[in-house]
């Protein structure tokens, strides 16, 4: 094919510049040129989700509100974060850490979606006995999945075409290119390229399509972030280092809620769904142990109850460490400082470690409370009750902020065995109508503790 005159267009103000520049001209941003088409040349413009049949414009009231046709992945808890299935015409982003298990999670969904749809799986980074191999594995082998090794978009549409794929898997969108383009197949111009003519065939064809996408080293997607805005549904697939347990997490959807998490365990056959997440947050002490805390939490949109581990042990050394897996240590530094400041409890020459048990990242702020019992217990070598969970934010003057939510909360830690929880005094009023479970209320951090103590002193 002939190539289309390409130009160099800045991202953040738009200048053309017909070569690559360090600086933009137009306006003195670094690095923002990137190559693109000429707006003169073949019409490959940008115009992701448009469907391209302008019929002029209509009262909102009278446009039909029908539905999405949905199809199933098969799998339930991929179902769950994608808002109760795939939505016909609907492109999706799946991103992870290589090895996580995209391919996997992606030809196990396939095995399933081909006993009702046309499937065609794209590789660019396996050869197609690799992935033939991995499917035999999956117990694949027999479904009539169409796989092809391809990285051409161009070829990609001519065969998406040919093989009339209804659901089709692009593993990975880094390592296609345009013809069009002289940038190298990863680069920002081919991706955001590749994800816009994507995206313009599953609109116009009712094509449904996953791309997978590979995350850097600060865990977000490589290549642009207007690939995000173009898709309808962006998940991440991740994990904890050395953990079995996979997290789904919706982080954009157009069809569905957000923050959806479904839960995996890798096993040798492949991704077994977990039907109760929660035992694998917890560990079952006999007795009750310094540095230990059950967090009331909600991740996702269900209630989870998790366990947070502290270790603190005194340092010489000028600069404590700050260790945390599964919380964000800076937040764990704002945290210890509040501890300081209005509980009176120093942690300045110590190092601190903690850790959220089963691998699962906690993004909520509901954990500060719990995250702060287990440090203290550690410090102070007290260990909390058996059976006691927390759940509170703690906001920067001392105060434990509401959390919302409070009464699915507590019924996951009752369910599995809290028999007394510690929630913030907004909540108590609601946190009370959960019966048979001791509910105790505090406005500020100081007062967790000498609770603690009282509940010590009465078990
Ligand atoms: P993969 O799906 O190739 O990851 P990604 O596409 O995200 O890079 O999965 C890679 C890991 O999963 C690999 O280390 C092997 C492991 N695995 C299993 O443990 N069991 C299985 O059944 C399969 C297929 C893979
Ligand atoms: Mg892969």
């Amino acid at each position: 094919m002939s190539k289309a005159k390409t130009v160099h267009a800045c991202t953040e103000c738009g200048y053309i510049s017909t070569k690559w520049q360090g600086k933009c001209p137009g306006c003195d941003s670094w690095n923002t040129l990137v190559e693109s088409i000429s707006e003169t040349g073949p019409a490959t413009k940008n115009t992701a989700g448009w469907t391209g049949q302008s019929k002029g414009a209509a009262l909102i009231g009278s446009i039909s509100t029908v539905d999405y046709p949905r199809f199933s992945s098969g799998l339930d808890e991929f179902d769950r974060v994608l808002g109760g299935g795939f939505v016909r015409g609907s492109v999706t982003l799946l991103g992870g850490e290589p090895g996580i298990g995209k391919s996997t999670l992606l030809l196990q969904a396939a095995r399933e979606i081909s006993k009702a749809e046309k499937v065609l799986y794209i590789t660019g980074e396996e050869s197609t006995n690799q992935v033939a191999m991995r499917g035999a594995r999956l117990g694949a082998t027999n479904s009539p999945i169409h796989l092809a090794s391809e990285i051409s978009i161009e070829k990609i549409q001519a065969l998406i075409d040919k093989e009339q794929a209804t659901w089709v898997v692009l593993d990975s969108i880094q390592t296609t290119f345009s013809e069009a383009l002289q940038s190298a197949p990863g680069s920002v111009a081919q991706v955001r390229e590749c994800g816009a003519i994507l995206t313009r065939l599953a609109k116009t064809k009712d094509v449904t399509i996953v791309l997978v996408g590979h995350v850097t080293k600060e865990g977000t997607l490589a290549g642009p972030r207007v690939l995000e805005h173009m898709v309808d549904t962006v998940l991440y697939f991740e994990a904890e280092s050395s953990s079995a347990f996979r997290m789904l997490r919706g982080f954009k959807n157009r069809y569905g809620p957000v923050n959806e998490l479904g839960v995996f365990n890798m096993t040798g056959d492949g991704l077994e769904p977990v039907l109760n997440p929660s035992s694998l947050f917890i560990t079952a002490h006999e007795k009750p142990v310094q540095g230990s805390c059950l967090l009331a939490a909600y991740e996702g949109n269900r209630p989870f109850l998790i366990e947070a581990q502290a270790l603190v042990e005194d340092t010489a050394s000028p600069n404590p460490r700050r260790f945390g897996s599964g919380v964000d240590v800076s937040r764990l530094q704002m945290l210890l400082a509040v501890l300081n400041k209005f509980a009176g409890v120093a942690a300045f020459d110590k190092n601190v470690y903690v850790k959220i048990v089963g691998g699962i990242k906690l993004t909520e702020p509901a954990a500060d409370l719990g995250v702060l019992l287990a440090v203290y217990s550690s410090l102070r070598g007290v260990p909390l009750p058996l059976g006691f969970a927390a759940c509170g934010e703690v906001g920067l003057t001392g105060e434990i902020r509401a959390v919302a939510q409070i009464e699915d909360r507590l019924r996951e830690a009752q369910r599995l065995g809290c028999t007394t929880v510690l929630v913030p005094n907004a909540n108590y009023e609601k946190a009370k109508r959960v019966k048979d479970l001791k509910v105790v209320s505090i406005s500020r951090l100081d007062q967790a503790f000498s609770i603690i103590r009282e509940l010590k002193d009465a078990a």
